[in-house]
């Protein structure tokens, strides 16, 4: 019965507002800090073909067990790829409540940002923007990323950018998970009060600065990246399809055939 009051008229019969909004709140910045870290970590391991092919492949291989196991497992980053999938989505889940549902919402929202002209509230626009767009080419990526994990290498990652044409898919990918990731981490500190000095707006002046450069780092690493991955491509064209086979193990083959 209380809840059929609550239902009808958003407050308990005590009177009281209910926590859920608060504890959902909650969780869409847990899951966000999560991604939003993870994005780091994954940037420069997708990163390490800048410094060579033999080095993106020993990671690659580091993901798959090779430290653990005979054979590697590309299960494993399979079964990585499933968690944070299922943090994605629930991500994604939680911050579709914030969106405008209809045209009158929206409208209200595009009142208070021209009216208060305040960069937090202007920059709502692009966080759920490309947090729409994400929900798709994330997705997409991840589910790639889950079936196809057995392809990610120096060559299959290059061959998917150049030869599947996906290069331009990957840098709007990228251009949104930046902005969003940047802008969404700034959120969180400002949120729950993290790094805040004396003075709240020092220290959110110094935030937004740490974040834009944090953002511009990300970018000009990522794009570089994707350059990267692009030219191996390239050079690779006709031979698409071809796996990877590291320096050491090209040498042992040719040593042992010189031998012989
Ligand atoms: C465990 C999960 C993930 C794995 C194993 C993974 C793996 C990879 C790999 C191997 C690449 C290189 C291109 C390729 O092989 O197709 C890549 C690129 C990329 N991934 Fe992921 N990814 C994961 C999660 C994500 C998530 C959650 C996002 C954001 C929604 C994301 C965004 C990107 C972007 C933007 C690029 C292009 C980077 C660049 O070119 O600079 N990835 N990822």
């Amino acid at each position: 019965m209380s809840d059929l009051i609550e239902g009808f008229l958003g407050k308990s019969v005590e009177g009281k507002k209910s926590r859920i909004p608060a504890k959902l709140d909650y969780f869409q910045s847990a899951t966000g800090l999560f991604l939003g870290l993870f994005m780091w970590g994954h940037m420069f391991f997708v990163s390490t073909i800048l410094i060579s092919k033999d080095f993106m492949y020993m990671i690659t291989k580091m993901f798959e067990g090779s430290m653990i196991f005979a054979e590697p497992k590309p299960g494993l980053v399979s079964f990585i790829v499933f968690i944070v999938f299922a943090v994605f989505i629930v991500h994604a889940l939680l911050g579709m409540r914030k969106l405008p549902i209809n045209f009158r919402q929206y409208q209200a929202y595009r009142t208070h940002t021209t009216m208060m002209k305040h960069d937090d509230t202007t920059m709502w626009l692009t966080q759920a923007f490309t947090g729409f767009a994400m929900f798709f080419l994330g997705s997409a990526h991840l589910l790639m990323m889950m079936v196809k994990a057995d392809t990610i290498g120096p060559y299959g990652s290059a061959d998917r950018m150049y030869s599947d044409v996906m290069w331009p898919f990957y840098l709007i990918l990228l251009l949104a998970v930046e902005f969003h990731g940047g802008i969404g981490l700034y959120r969180l500190c400002v949120k729950w009060g993290w790094f805040e000095g004396e003075d709240a707006k020092v220290s959110r002046k110094k935030l937004k600065t740490v974040k834009w450069a944090i953002t511009g780092f990300f970018l000009v690493l990522g794009l570089l990246t994707l350059a990267a991955y692009v030219k191996i491509g390239y050079e690779h064209r006709n031979n698409a399809g071809e796996a990877y086979k590291p320096t050491a193990q090209i040498q042992m083959q040719y040593d042992v055939k010189v031998r012989a």
